[in-house]
């Protein structure tokens, strides 16, 4: 269980994040929503290590990761993925993963070879015919869908994504949506980002809305889009047309 109590952060004037507590537990798929600038990616930096919050606690388990450095918390299983992408562009997809696949394993010579890792992931993520491209030339959506396959490489326990289905077709929404749906599934915690209202209606029990850094309301995704704050902070428009 990945677990957030009562983080806060500043930055000059802006209260980015305040009071937030949330709960992600394995085997579910976690909503985290709000208007552009409520503090979502904050949230998730701080959670991986990249901000250290003013106050409060990022526990994964009963470990508590708070003055953990990012690397160390991705060793204790975090993985995430970049609103604005991260990927290696003059490396291939394949030795994108390769990489990411090599340091897990580091030097053990027990398991599943890196190769196979990759080659495993890339045909989860859907990217098998694209494995000798280059990473940089990749269409938005197809970088996203590799990006996840990299988090994935590092087996982690939690899984946290920055709008992954931003710049994806329908089709390639849909099936990122069954993706995390079974990883979920396989027992893995999955917090999500995302602005694509009925992918996160589709895939997630339980939605936290974030306004202006706090938490505005928190349910299951019927409850949160039928929330007469929630539209406000929207202005109606993208919940009320999903
Ligand atoms: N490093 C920083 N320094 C100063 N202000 C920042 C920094 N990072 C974020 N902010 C501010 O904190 C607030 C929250 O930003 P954040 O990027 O977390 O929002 P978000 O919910 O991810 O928005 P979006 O949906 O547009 O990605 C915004 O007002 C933003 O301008
Ligand atoms: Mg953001």
């Amino acid at each position: 269980m990945l677990r957030v109590e009562n983080a806060a952060v500043r930055f000059g004037g802006v209260q980015a994040v305040n009071d937030m507590s949330l709960e992600c537990p394995p085997g579910r798929v976690t909503g985290l929503i709000g208007p552009n600038g409520a503090g979502k990616t904050t949230l998730f930096n701080i959670i991986t290590g990249l901000q250290r919050p003013d106050s409060g606690r990022v526990l994964l388990g009963d470990r508590d990761l708070t003055r953990l450095p990012a690397q160390r918390r991705a060793r204790a299983g975090l993985a995430r993925t970049f609103q604005r992408l991260e990927v290696f562009g003059s490396l291939t997809v394949r030795e994108n993963v390769l990489l990411a696949a090599e340091l897990k394993r580091g030097l053990s010579r027990k398991g599943e070879a890196a190769t196979e890792i990759a080659d495993r992931l890339l045909a989860r993520v859907g990217l098998t015919a694209l494995a000798d491209s280059q990473a940089g030339a990749l269409p938005t959506g197809s970088a996203r869908l590799l990006e996840l396959a990299r988090a994935l490489a590092t087996d982690p326990s939690a899984l946290l994504l920055d709008e992954p289905g931003s710049g994806l077709s329908e089709n390639e929404s849909a099936a990122l949506g069954d993706l995390l749906l079974s990883l979920a599934a396989e027992g893995m915690s999955v917090l999500l980002v995302e602005h694509d209202v009925e992918l996160v209606m589709r895939v997630c029990q339980h939605v936290y809305v974030l306004d202006f850094g706090e938490l505005l309301c928190e349910g299951p995704p019927a409850y949160v889009q039928s929330d007469a704050r929630v539209q406000a902070a929207y202005l109606g428009a993208e919940l009320a047309t999903a």
